[in-house]
């Protein structure tokens, strides 16, 4: 693998050097005496994207705490640990999903310009381009209303069974783009096993105007396929006749065996490949109820849009290359300022479920502790991501943000434009001078002088004070349209796969998900015995579970 020809990331020069310079002087830079004695510094550490339709995102990096020098180490890390090659492997289609033996190919689900896109020597454009035109015929015969129920009324409500990947894309992205959304259609998602989640979801709907799109890679995943069965027995409560599930229920995976087991007409699936991993996944078929709502035409829009970041990300060179700057940047914080988190607040509601959307994407691709060398690493690695909307963070957690003892880096978020301009703009104005004020404050912080300044009692002063130098990264897009969102997320995916390049580790599989998955089963057979005791677990969980069991019966 030309991508993994080292071992610890720490070992590597660059590192040292960047652990050296941190020492010396890096953790004692301030940012607000960078901008007192470089007045290019913003035009230095910006860098600003043109996405395919020619509107711009802004990404703002000169809050942050580096300097040239800085920077200049940081590229030079990213080259000794090969993020470039790793890049290419995945845009070839390569196997970097070693431990799994699978390429990483969400790229090619995106690949609006055609391109020939090889894995195992085949092209695989064209399945991805077929899979896109059945999306397409279909959700125009939902929109339409040609597509009816088994009673001949049209689909008014649709209802996306999944969880995880197949879950988080489809929901952040259906509310993200809610403004391009169809009056006619409505979207609900069930994720959770708990049996609130399906059954408040289904108590105002009809089975007769109720499509069900059952989104799961594997088909295997025993929330979804329980939660697809108590849909299925919901709406046979009505419908009767299972001929009629045909009409109801869509397949989104790339299982067809299981697909037909459940029932559903494998004419009504839409698949996709074992290269697409679940949290890259919003992409591919998992995306249907997103085209659903917003229609075929935007979700191009969509694609193309991350096509543009991918087109960027693979063309830049590192120093002008927004992912990898973005990804470095966590690194050094990580890694040599000890930060354990990173906020993402976006400051517009409809990105309200962005953070969480983020979450999986790098907390289960680099939430991981084992190296390409097969070693555990000597470094933190991964980060733990978290979020809300502002303004309302700034009311809840931002007091840590600014004052806590945590070096918390993060990234605001805000569209120039709202799409709800109300009171002639004034919501998008306070909107926007909060985006502003939040980063300013965290970076200039209020000095002892000035609190005193203020008048307040001297045993008050240093409750007042703001340290600063808390760095932020201003991403400013010009709205918030299909084609920025989609520019956004890639954004996030190729910083993450910048950070887990350096950290050599393989940010595409997820095993630390399986463990609970086995062990949920086997008491779950355990719980179907109510009464029964069980005593072959630790003391606390047996205990646990005998008491649930006095307490539920
Ligand atoms: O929870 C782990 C996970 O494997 C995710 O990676 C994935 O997105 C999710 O489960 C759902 O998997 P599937 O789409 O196969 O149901």
């Amino acid at each position: 693998m030309s991508f993994s020809s080292f071992s610890q990331a720490s070992d590597l020069p660059a590192w040292k050097k960047l652990q050296e310079l941190y020492d010396a002087s890096g953790k004692n830079l301030s940012v607000k005496e960078q901008f007192q004695s470089d007045s290019d510094r913003f035009a230095k550490f910006s860098r600003e994207f043109t996405n395919y339709d020619g509107s711009k995102i802004l990404f703002d990096f000169s809050k942050n705490i580096v300097n040239d020098e800085i920077l200049k180490l940081l590229i030079e890390l990213a080259k000794e640990a090969k993020v470039e090659s790793l890049r290419d492997a995945l845009f070839a289609g390569e196997k970097i999903n070693f431990t799994e033996g699978r390429a990483v190919f969400h790229p090619a689900l995106r690949n609006q310009s055609n391109k020939v896109l090889k894995v195992d020597s085949q092209d695989v454009t064209p399945e991805v381009n077929r899979v896109l035109a059945h999306i397409k015929e279909f959700s125009e015969q939902v929109r339409s209303g040609a597509w009816t129920g088994y009673t001949g009324k049209r689909i008014t409500d649709v209802v996306n069974i999944g969880i995880g990947g197949s879950d988080l894309g489809p929901v952040m992205v259906t509310e993200a783009l809610k403004h391009y959304a169809s009056p006619d259609l409505r979207v609900h998602f069930v994720s959770n096993i708990d049996g609130t989640h399906i059954s408040e979801t289904l108590r105002s709907l009809s089975q007769e105007s109720t499509l069900f799109l059952i989104a799961s890679k594997t088909f295997t995943t025993a929330e979804t396929t329980t939660n697809a069965n108590s849909a299925k027995k919901w709406f046979l409560e009505a419908a009767v006749d299972e001929k009629h599930i045909a009409k109801h229920f869509a397949a989104l995976s790339t299982n067809a065996e299981e697909v037909a087991k459940f029932g559903i007409d494998t004419k009504n699936m839409f698949e996709f490949e074992s290269w697409v991993g679940g949290r890259y996944s919003v992409w591919s078929a998992i995306g249907l109820s997103v085209v659903l709502y917003i229609g075929y035409d935007n979700f191009e829009k969509f694609l193309k849009g991350a096509e543009a970041m991918d087109k960027h990300f693979t063309e830049q060179p590192l120093e002008d290359n927004i992912p990898a700057i973005g990804g470095l940047l966590s690194v050094w914080y990580n890694n040599f300022f000890g930060a354990q988190t990173h906020l993402v607040a976006p400051f517009d509601q409809y990105l309200h479920r962005f953070p969480a959307y983020l979450q999986q994407l790098s907390m289960e691709s680099n939430g991981k502790s084992v190296n390409r060398a097969n070693e555990f690493v000597k470094y933190s690695t991964g980060t733990i991501l978290f979020g809300e909307p502002a303004t309302n963070s700034q009311h809840s957690f931002f007091q840590l943000v600014h004052q806590g003892t945590k070096l918390i880096p993060a990234d605001f978020i805000l569209a120039a434009k709202s799409h709800n301009p109300i009171q002639n703009n004034l919501h998008q104005r306070m909107l926007a001078s909060n985006f502003f004020a939040q980063a300013e404050a965290l970076m200039v912080g209020k000095t002892e002088e000035q609190v005193r300044a203020e008048g307040n009692p001297e045993n008050i002063v240093p409750h007042k004070v703001f340290s600063g130098n808390r760095p932020t990264t201003s991403i400013l897009a010009q709205e918030i349209t299909p084609a920025a969102l989609g520019a956004l997320i890639v954004y996030y995916e190729h910083l993450t796969l910048t950070e887990g390049a350096v950290w050599n580790i393989n940010s595409y599989d997820q095993f630390g998900v399986e463990l609970g998955k086995v062990l949920a089963k086997s008491i779950g057979s355990q719980l179907d015995d109510a009464v029964a005791k069980v005593d072959n677990h630790d003391g606390s969980t047996n205990s646990l579970i005998n008491q649930f069991k006095s307490w539920s019966a």
